[in-house]
Parts: structure tokens; C-alpha cells; sequence
């Protein structure tokens, strides 16, 4: 004769059913280890033409203070944040300046450069970029910046870009910058995605070995195109394939 079922069995039953709920919500969108869900893109040279006024800002402070600076050291900047950048200036400088210096110089090259990309507007945006956002926001990708510029927030709102992203990770929450994979990481975090699910645009060799560090892939465009340790690459966003990368493998 069958008896009907106990208390704690039927909480029991109760439990599962609860717990069996919970994980088909978890499954709903099965995800591929690999499937890209997130875009983290490095905004100046990926986003943004903002190299020449680096370079002119730099430029500018090293003639004033007759240190010899030029577009060949300039290319060893790329990624590199602001007080990194002036120390490989000083490599060639003639005296040793103290900490406090250095701050001022800094600050000098940056208001320098301030000054030039007031004039950034949105045809600076560079070919294919504006197009790709749009392409990622309709097909449900999010997306944000991993830049180590301390300018990341006046550089969008001088492109109209403010908006666009669902995280921004710059050089001003950060304490290391590229090659160390912390913005990556701060990025990927604001889009509450594992690192294997977040694809890097970079056109930095550092940023490249950030997002390797960072356990994430990424995509080398212009400087960067020539980085074969990045699993595609492309001279401009332009270029670039995203059913191919978007496909899950
Ligand atoms: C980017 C640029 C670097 C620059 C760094 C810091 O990563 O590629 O060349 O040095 O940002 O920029 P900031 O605007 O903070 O001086
Ligand atoms: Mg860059």
C-alpha cells in the first residue's frame, strides 16, 4: 500500500525543484568557453587619432628643456602611461631631475596636450570605429574602454562617445599600467564577464601582452596589426571580420 509522502520529504522534493529552477535560469544562454560577449577597446590609435598631439605635447616639453625626442622614441609610448613615458624621455635627457620635477613636467606636456585635443572632433574617430560599436550594441555585445589615459573621459565627450560604453576602465582607477593587465581586468569586471569571454582591441604591443596577461584574446589593429601575439589582427577597425570573431568556437 502506498503511503503518503513525509514532511521532510516533500521539503526535500520542495528543494530540488527550487534548485533545479535556479540552474536553468543559469543555462538559459549557454555560453561557448570561448564565445566573445564583451569588446574592451584601447581608445587612443583604436578608437581615436590622438597620437600626433601625444607626440607634439611631448615634443613640445622636450625641445623647451633640450632633451632630444623623436616619433622613433615616440613609438615607445604607445599604451605606456604619462609618468612612464616621460622617464624613457628622460633616458636622453643631460641631468637627473628630482620627483618634483618630473610631476611638472609632466603636467606641462599634459596641459600641451590638452590644448590640442580640444580640437579632437568626431571625424578623428578613426575609419570603421563608429560602425563597429553600432554593429556590437545591435548584436548585444557590451562593450567598454581599457586605457591607461588619465584623458579617457575628456577625449569621449570631445568625439561625442561618452555614451557608448557600458564600462570605462582608464589610467585614472588604475595603479600599474600596460603591459600589466589591470585595466583589462577592471574592464572586464565592469562587464561582469570572465576574462575568457572578453576580446581586447589594442593597438599597442603593451596592451597586447595586457590582454594575454589578463587571460583575454585580442584583436591587433594598426601598430599592433604586426603583433602575432594577438589571435587577429587588422590594419583598421574598418578591416575587420566580426562574424568571424564572434562566431563561438
Ligand atoms: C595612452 C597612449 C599613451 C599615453 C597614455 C597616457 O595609452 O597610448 O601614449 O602615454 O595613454 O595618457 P594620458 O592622457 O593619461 O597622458
Ligand atoms: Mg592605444
Amino acid at each position: 500500500m502506498e503511503t503518503a509522502p513525509t514532511l521532510p520529504f516533500q521539503i526535500m522534493v520542495y528543494w530540488w525543484g527550487k534548485c533545479r529552477l535556479a540552474q536553468a535560469a543559469f543555462e538559459e544562454e549557454p555560453m561557448s568557453p570561448h564565445q566573445i560577449k564583451g569588446v574592451i577597446f584601447d581608445l587612443d590609435g583604436v578608437l581615436v587619432s590622438t597620437d600626433n598631439c601625444h607626440y607634439l605635447g611631448w615634443k613640445r616639453m622636450a625641445d623647451e628643456e633640450g632633451i632630444p625626442f623623436d616619433r622613433e622614441i615616440n613609438q615607445r609610448l604607445r599604451g605606456v602611461s604619462r609618468m612612464e613615458s616621460l622617464e624613457i624621455i628622460l633616458e636622453k635627457a643631460g641631468r637627473a631631475y628630482t620627483r618634483e620635477e618630473k610631476e611638472a613636467l609632466a603636467a606641462r606636456k599634459n596641459a600641451y596636450y590638452v590644448e590640442l585635443i580640444g580640437n579632437l572632433r568626431r571625424e578623428d574617430v578613426l575609419p570603421g570605429a563608429l560602425d563597429t560599436l553600432a554593429l556590437l550594441r545591435q548584436m548585444g555585445i557590451r562593450m567598454a574602454i581599457g586605457s591607461s589615459s588619465r584623458n579617457t573621459p575628456l577625449i569621449l565627450k570631445q568625439i561625442g562617445l561618452e555614451d557608448a560604453f557600458d564600462g570605462i576602465a582608464d589610467g585614472n582607477r588604475i595603479a600599474r599600467s600596460k603591459p600589466d593587465p589591470e585595466v583589462f581586468v577592471l574592464a572586464a569586471r565592469l562587464l561582469a564577464l570572465p576574462p575568457e569571454n572578453c576580446l581586447v582591441v589594442e593597438d599597442a604591443d603593451a596592451g597586447i601582452e595586457a590582454a594575454a596577461a589578463a587571460g583575454m584574446r585580442a584583436l591587433g589593429v594598426g601598430f599592433a596589426s604586426a603583433n602575432h601575439k594577438a589571435a587577429w589582427r587588422a590594419g583598421n577597425l574598418a578591416e575587420v571580420d566580426w562574424t568571424q570573431i564572434l562566431t563561438p568556437v
